[in-house]
């Protein structure tokens, strides 16, 4: 394969942020789009300059010059249209979250597997520069072991629920549509968590049949501690605030600020207001601010395409993040502490 030709499934607000990454991208083209709503399949292939769009993606996906297809659509929505391109023969990069409960990914998978098409699913963070960056240092050894590791998904949702308030629903429970951002974040950074307990109210978005944040706790490999907290109703500017302790270092992210922070030992040096055993030295590393690098992220998938490589996010990966959250929903209900099974 040369060229990669892709359909864009949803022309939603986050299809921009594909289209604006996929612009970017070599070797690779959009031909078509396809949204329920015709108007906007129209405004958006007259925008972006796609030659032809549809309102039914079973008519976009019957076409063969469709090598892959991504699926910006409402999260409930992610199973069934992931499983129809697969099976229509279309390799697929799906939204984040993979799905909203384990039934669905597992239907993902399996229709992966049994097409052997391959199925991506964006996790975006992972190609945030801080992140990727603070993750290298960690796995440079770099602050030395972790023991405890914190993210959280602070995003004010009091106006998004979504074309047509798809968010605004218990099923998209704010931890899976949001809050898999930091957890995949952390089991990216520090393995599968094992047990979880946490902590939900709804004291902001009252009129959201949500929790509207929650705290976990977690257990990760090698007796790390790990922290989430997701809150879509806070009123400050988005981020993602992470932080990574380690026994020789800690590093403080988050996916909005122009640098990262690193604290060493050796940093220390003398420090005469608050005595030579504080840690006071901080530097400071430029990182470029993206949030959504949606142009690295679709750049990485359809390059995997182009060398016949497997994506780095499979539906193994997606479903890992969603068992995760889903746990850390089932702790909060019950008040107890939930083992985290990984079976699918
Ligand atoms: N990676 C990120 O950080 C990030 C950020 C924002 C959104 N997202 C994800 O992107 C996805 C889209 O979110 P959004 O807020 O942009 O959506 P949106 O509400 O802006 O748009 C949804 C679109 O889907 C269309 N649609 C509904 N059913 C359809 C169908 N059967 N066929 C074709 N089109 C259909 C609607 O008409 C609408 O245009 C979600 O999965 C969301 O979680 C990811």
């Amino acid at each position: 394969m040369e060229k990669i030709r892709l359909g864009i499934i949803g022309a939603s607000s986050f299809a921009e942020a594909h289209l604006i990454g996929i612009a970017q991208c070599k070797n690779t083209e959009v031909v078509a789009v396809c949204d329920i709503v015709e108007e906007r399949a129209k405004k958006m292939a007259d925008t972006f300059l796609i030659p032809s769009y549809y309102t039914d993606y079973h008519e976009m996906l019957a076409r063969d010059d469709i090598d892959a297809v991504t699926i910006p659509l409402p999260d409930q929505l992610h199973c069934q249209a992931t499983v129809d391109a697969l099976r229509a023969g279309k390799h697929v990069m799906c939204e984040k979250p993979m799905a909203l409960n384990m039934d669905d990914c597992r239907k993902m998978i399996k229709a992966s597997k049994e097409t052997g098409k391959q199925l991506m699913i964006g996790q975006v963070c992972r190609y945030t520069d801080a992140f990727v960056k603070a993750k290298k240092m960690v796995d440079d050894g770099e602050i030395g072991e972790l023991f405890f590791v914190e993210s959280e998904y602070a995003h004010d949702y009091s106006k998004i629920g979504g074309i047509g308030n798809w968010r605004v629903t218990p099923e998209r429970h704010p931890i899976i549509g949001g809050g898999c951002h930091a957890v995949d974040l952390l089991r990216w950074i520090a393995g599968n968590p094992t047990e979880v307990t946490a902590y939900a109210n709804n004291k902001v978005l009252t009129d959201w049949p949500i929790n509207d944040c929650t705290v976990a706790i977690m257990k990760f490999p090698n007796n790390v501690i790990g922290k989430v907290m997701t809150s879509v109703g806070c009123k400050r500017k988005y981020t993602m605030r992470t932080v990574l302790y380690g026994t020789k270092g800690t590093i403080v992210v988050d996916n909005t600020s122009p640098t990262f922070t690193i604290y060493k030992e050796e940093f220390r040096g003398e420090d005469t207001y608050c005595g030579a055993d504080q840690q006071r030295v901080e530097i400071r590393i430029p990182v470029s601010v993206n949030n959504h690098n949606t142009q690295a992220e679709i750049g990485d998938f359809c390059q995997c395409l182009l060398d016949g490589r497997p994506v780095p996010t499979p539906g193994e990966e997606g479903a890992t993040t969603v068992a995760a959250c889903l746990a850390i929903v089932e702790a909060a209900k019950t008040d107890k502490k939930i083992k985290i099974s990984y079976d699918f």
